[in-house]
């Protein structure tokens, strides 16, 4: 941390006001055919630059198990992990929507311990919905009914991974749009505020978001959706993956990152960082002050030479 630059001192435009985005906000946005940005964060300096940046909804993915944690799929990820996250990111964003993803096992037991763990992610740490993978409409429901907007997630959910086999499109049957379809129905029945559509043929997303009254949020579901959401490591080139057929990268922060290190590293072992301009003095009082011991301090003139 800077010693001179604190969290909050700054804004890009200090004493407007910013108009909040809200979850009938985007439902308003589907309405008038406006496209919803969406993107995930994990951090503070992050999360503050995606919704100075003016993303509508900023959801903590659980996909952090995987690329700020570096665990090989997201089913280890804890409910303690994901609320330390997401209250860094809602102490960043303003404007966005902020959205927490429950983590695997936290809403597959009972409806009862899936409703308390969603009250944890809003009470202790400021999540505006919470998102939950799978056709659990009693669930979806039973979280509606406390107050707790609910983003549904069907296709390819990433907490599916062993009973899928691997990460693959769905739906590519005419059996499984059709469940598919009855899925998103029953979930947008039972109160779903959002539905992520994820890894599903163009066709099906189009349909999906033709029929039902909520916006779709797609990622690897075409541009048919009523938003688009990506990965905010798979946009910046910061997986050390080849990118999925869906993913655009729209900058190279890995890049920009290693060359910095490497500039600063390089700067350390050639003496070349920090400067003088760089450095602290000794008022000129406290300096006349020590003048009988002067000769121990070294003049600022010698300083790069000793
Ligand atoms: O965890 C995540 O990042 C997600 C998005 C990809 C939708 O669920």
């Amino acid at each position: 941390m800077s010693l001179t630059n604190f969290p909050g001192g700054g804004s890009s435009s200090p004493g407007v006001p910013i108009a909040k985005v809200t979850m009938p906000a985007l439902a308003e946005m589907k309405r008038q055919g406006k496209p919803i940005s969406a993107l995930t964060a994990y951090d503070y300096a992050t999360s503050r630059l995606v919704d100075e940046a003016g993303i509508d909804l900023v959801l903590v993915g659980d996909s952090l198990a995987m690329v700020v944690l570096g665990h090989d799929n997201t089913l280890s990820v804890t409910v303690d992990e994901m609320l330390h996250h997401t209250r860094a990111v809602r102490r960043a964003v303003r404007r966005a929507v902020v959205v927490a993803d429950m983590p695997f096992g936290s809403y597959h037991g009972t409806v009862a311990e899936g409703v308390a763990n969603a009250v944890r992610f809003v009470k202790e740490a400021g999540a505006e919905a919470v998102k939950i993978e799978g056709p659990r409409a009693e669930l979806v429901r039973a979280l509606a009914d406390a107050e707790i907007p609910v983003v549904a997630h069907l296709g390819l959910t990433p907490q599916s991974v062993n009973r899928m086999g691997g990460y693959r499109v769905q739906a590519r049957t005419a059996d499984a749009v059709l469940q598919l379809k009855a899925d998103a129905h029953a979930l947008a029945d039972a109160g779903a505020s959002l539905m992520v559509l994820e890894g599903v043929p163009r066709e099906v997303a189009a349909a999906i978001t033709a029929e039902l009254t909520i916006p779709t949020i797609g990622i690897g579901a075409g541009p048919d959706c009523d938003g688009q959401i990506l990965v905010f490591h798979d946009l910046l080139n910061l997986t050390f993956a080849a990118p999925a057929k869906f993913v655009r990268r729209y900058g190279d922060a890995a890049a920009l990152i290693r060359s910095a290190v490497e500039h600063y590293r390089e700067d350390v072992e050639h003496r070349a960082f920090p400067s003088d301009e760089e450095s602290y003095h000794l008022p000129e009082a406290a300096r006349k002050a020590l003048q009988p011991e002067s000769s121990t301090l070294p003049k600022v003139a010698t300083l790069r030479k000793a």
